[in-house]
């Protein structure tokens, strides 16, 4: 397995390139099983899970030629509408292909995504809203049966709570059904307004884009004809980026970034002492003079996002004084903390807020991640931590940023990729 070598206290200087959005990418290649046409798809992100959802269409029949950041896509000759466990149990995020399989095949077998470490992560409010839909769902054998012999109804949904997989499953599902469906409480993060432009574009009328209420007129079965879609920039990705900035007061520029879509993390950036430059579509951070604390509630957009929660609680790390931070999207987003005091920080949980008082110092250590954005928060660690850092299991990583310590380095950071020793003996074998 691969692990990162982190070389810390240098500061970074210079520019990068923001890649496309992994959350914006991953329903939109989903949404392409509602055309059996070609389509082009571009500014794909390098990274694991794109891989893996491409893979899956492959699987099903679907036409993919992907080369860097462009896919060809035609699903034109569906061979079968079962997502099978083994590439499901990858990516949780395979299970936005219910809701386009079923609407346009009228039946689909889906695994089950299982949990994660972030939480529990169930799909009832996706499979109650289907069931609304007409739908008739059975889970056996830990996966979703879901038949709909004479097409999906259009229905009035209304979400218990705000789900950006649930209302990206429910908009396509809707945009080949019989009749209006209408989403109340819907999620209205920019990746979902690009699924609802892309679906647009194609012809389907909806209502509410960028509200949490939309209105989608099913075509009643007519497949779709997509227009070509460029990815949204990665707001995750670009708001990891300006926190190393912040971290190691730096001033560094990001090229390709939607500023709109970082405005809270903007915002509570200014509050610990930050400035910031914007011109078009980059954006060039000005450090604090000394990182102020920071108190953080993570809401759906447009509040603070949970996918920055674990990178600002290795900036508040760094601050001057006593930082409170609350997680509300997800029941177990704080595995990052018990790596981050492993390295000197002095962070304590009592419910789901941390209470996290500044150190002065950092120190290298042997640390391991255990999810995605919990990865980014150990290296931001790494890149002020007195000595060195090995950042472990970093597939995490891998499966939601785009070269990662190739952007590092390129911003003068000490960090290098390896392997395992015993991975190197055996290779010498
Ligand atoms: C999306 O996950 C993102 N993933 C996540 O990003 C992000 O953290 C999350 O939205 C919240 O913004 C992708 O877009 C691929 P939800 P999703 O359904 O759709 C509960 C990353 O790091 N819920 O909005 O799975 C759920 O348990 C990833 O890039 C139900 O209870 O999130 C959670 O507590 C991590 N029942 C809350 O809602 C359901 O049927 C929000 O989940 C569905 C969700």
């Amino acid at each position: 397995m691969d692990y990162l070598e982190i070389e810390g206290g240098n500061t970074l200087k210079g520019d990068i390139t923001i890649s496309g959005a992994k959350n914006a990418a991953l329903p939109i290649i989903a949404a392409t099983l509602l055309s059996d046409k070609a389509l082009t798809l571009d500014n794909l992100p390098n990274v694991v899970d794109i891989r893996t959802l491409l893979k899956l269409l492959s699987i099903l029949g679907g036409e993919v030629t992907h080369h860097n950041t462009t896919a060809h896509i035609n699903n034109h000759n569906i061979t079968s509408t079962k997502a099978l466990y083994e590439i499901v149990s990858q990516m949780r995020a395979s299970i936005l292909v219910l809701g386009p399989l079923l609407s346009r095949f009228g039946e689909c077998e889906v695994s089950l995504p299982g949990g994660c470490a972030i939480g529990q992560r169930p799909i009832d409010l996706h499979l109650k809203a289907l069931e609304a839909m007409g739908a008739k769902i059975e889970i056996k054998g830990g996966y979703v049966h879901a038949i709909a012999p004479n097409g999906l109804q259009g229905a009035k949904i209304i979400f218990d709570k705000i789900t950006v997989g649930g209302t990206e499953n429910i908009i396509m599902a809707a945009a080949l059904a019989h009749g209006t469906t209408t989403i109340v409480n819907a999620a209205k993060e920019p990746e979902v307004v690009q699924l609802c432009e892309m679906i647009r574009d194609a012809g389907v009328k909806i209502e509410g884009i960028g509200t949490n209420e939309l209105s989608i007129e099913g075509t009643g079965g007519k497949t779709l004809h997509f227009k070509p879609v460029k990815i949204i920039p990665d707001r995750i990705e670009a708001g990891t980026y300006l926190c190393a900035g912040a971290i190691t007061y730096s001033t560094i520029t990001l090229h390709k970034v939607n500023h709109t879509h970082i405005r809270a993390t903007i915002n509570k950036l200014e509050s610990m002492g930050c400035s910031f430059d914007i011109k078009d579509e980059s954006i060039t951070i000005h450090p604090a003079s000394l990182l102020k604390p920071v108190n953080l509630i993570t809401l759906e957009y447009p509040g603070f996002p949970t996918d920055m929660q674990a990178q600002f609680m290795a900036l508040a790390v760094m601050a001057k004084g006593e930082s409170l931070i609350e997680e509300r999207l997800f029941e177990n987003r704080f595995m990052h903390v018990s790596e981050l005091n492993r390295m000197g920080a002095d962070i304590w949980l009592k419910g789901n807020v941390a209470a996290v008082k500044g150190v002065d110092v950092l120190y290298g250590a042997e640390v391991m991640a255990t999810d995605l954005r919990a990865s980014s928060a150990l290296v931001l660690a790494a890149l002020v931590a007195q000595g060195t850092t090995h950042v472990k299991r970093i597939y995490h990583l891998d499966r939601g940023y785009d070269n990662l310590e190739g952007k590092l380095s390129k911003l003068g950071a000490k960090i290098t990729r390896k392997q395992e020793p015993w991975v190197e003996r055996r290779k010498q074998q």
